[in-house]
C-alpha cells in the first residue's frame, strides 16, 4: 500500500517535471530558414510613417503577442507566399510581436518612447536564436531599434528578457478553441496563468472581429500590472 502510494507520488512528480519542461521546449521548436534576407536593417528616418521620441520616460512594459493566422491573412497573398512564418504557419501560433517600454499617462501613441537609437543589423546567429519566438528577421531588427533601444543597452539584454517573459507565460491552445472571442481568449490566459491579473491583459481583434493581438503589461521589474 505504502509502496503503491510512493510509486504514484513519484510518477506525479516525474510527470509534473516532464510536462512543464516539454511545454517550454515546444515553444523553441520550429523550422528556421537556412538563409536570412541579405538586408534587414531598420532605419526609421527613411520611413515617412515613423518618428522618434527619446524624451519619454519608460514607466512600464507591454509584451505584445500576435496570432499568426490573422497576421498572415492580413497580408496580400503574394506577400504571404513569401513570408516564412506564413508558409510554415502551423508551427507559429502565438508569437512575440515585441516588448514595448511605455510612458505613464500617455495622451497619444507619440507620447511613448520610440526609435531611441540607430543600431546596426543584428547577425544571423542572433536572429536564428530567437526565430521560433519571433519568426521574422525584419521584425527582430525593427522591434529592437524602435522599442528595445528606449530601455535596454544591448539587443541581447532586450531579447533575453523577452524570452524569459514568453517562456514564463503558459500560452493556451488557441488553435483548439472553437470560438476565439475576446472574452474566451482572456479567460483562457487567466486560467492557465493564475498569477496574471485580469487588468494586465488586453486582447485586440481586427476589423473582421478575428483575434489579432494580446498585450500583457508588466512593471519595469517584470511584475504583472494594470495596462495603462
Ligand atoms: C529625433 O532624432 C533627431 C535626429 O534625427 C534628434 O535631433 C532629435 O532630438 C530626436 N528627437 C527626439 C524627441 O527624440
Ligand atoms: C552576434 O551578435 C551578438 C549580439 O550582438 C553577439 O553577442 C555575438 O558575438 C555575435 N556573433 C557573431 C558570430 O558575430
Amino acid at each position: 500500500m505504502v509502496g503503491n502510494a510512493l510509486t504514484t507520488l513519484w510518477l506525479f512528480a516525474f510527470m509534473a517535471i516532464f510536462c512543464s519542461f516539454d511545454a517550454a521546449v515546444i515553444k523553441d521548436r520550429c523550422p528556421i530558414p537556412s538563409q536570412l534576407k541579405y538586408n534587414y536593417d531598420f532605419n526609421w528616418k527613411s520611413r515617412s510613417s515613423e518618428w522618434n521620441n527619446t524624451n519619454a520616460q519608460p514607466a512600464s512594459l507591454q509584451l505584445v503577442l500576435s496570432w499568426t493566422p490573422t497576421f498572415c491573412q492580413s497580408l496580400p497573398q503574394s506577400v504571404q507566399d513569401k513570408e516564412f512564418q506564413c508558409r510554415n504557419s502551423q508551427y507559429f501560433g502565438i508569437v512575440v510581436h515585441g516588448l514595448w517600454p511605455q510612458a505613464a499617462k500617455a495622451s497619444s501613441v507619440r507620447a511613448h518612447p520610440r526609435n531611441c537609437r540607430d543600431e546596426k543589423q543584428l547577425n544571423s546567429t542572433f536572429i536564428k536564436r530567437f526565430y521560433c519566438m519571433m519568426p521574422d528577421e525584419d521584425l527582430i531588427q525593427s522591434q529592437w531599434e524602435k522599442h528595445g533601444t528606449c530601455y535596454y543597452k544591448t539587443a541581447t539584454e532586450y531579447y533575453e528578457n523577452i524570452e524569459k517573459l514568453y517562456q514564463s507565460l503558459n500560452i493556451p491552445d488557441i488553435a483548439a478553441m472553437k470560438s476565439k472571442t475576446k472574452t474566451n481568449v482572456v479567460n483562457a490566459f487567466l486560467t492557465q496563468n493564475p498569477k496574471l491579473l485580469s487588468s494586465a491583459i488586453q486582447v485586440s481583434m481586427n476589423a473582421e472581429n478575428q483575434l489579432k493581438e494580446i498585450k500583457i503589461c508588466y512593471t519595469l521589474n517584470y511584475q504583472y500590472v494594470r495596462c495603462s
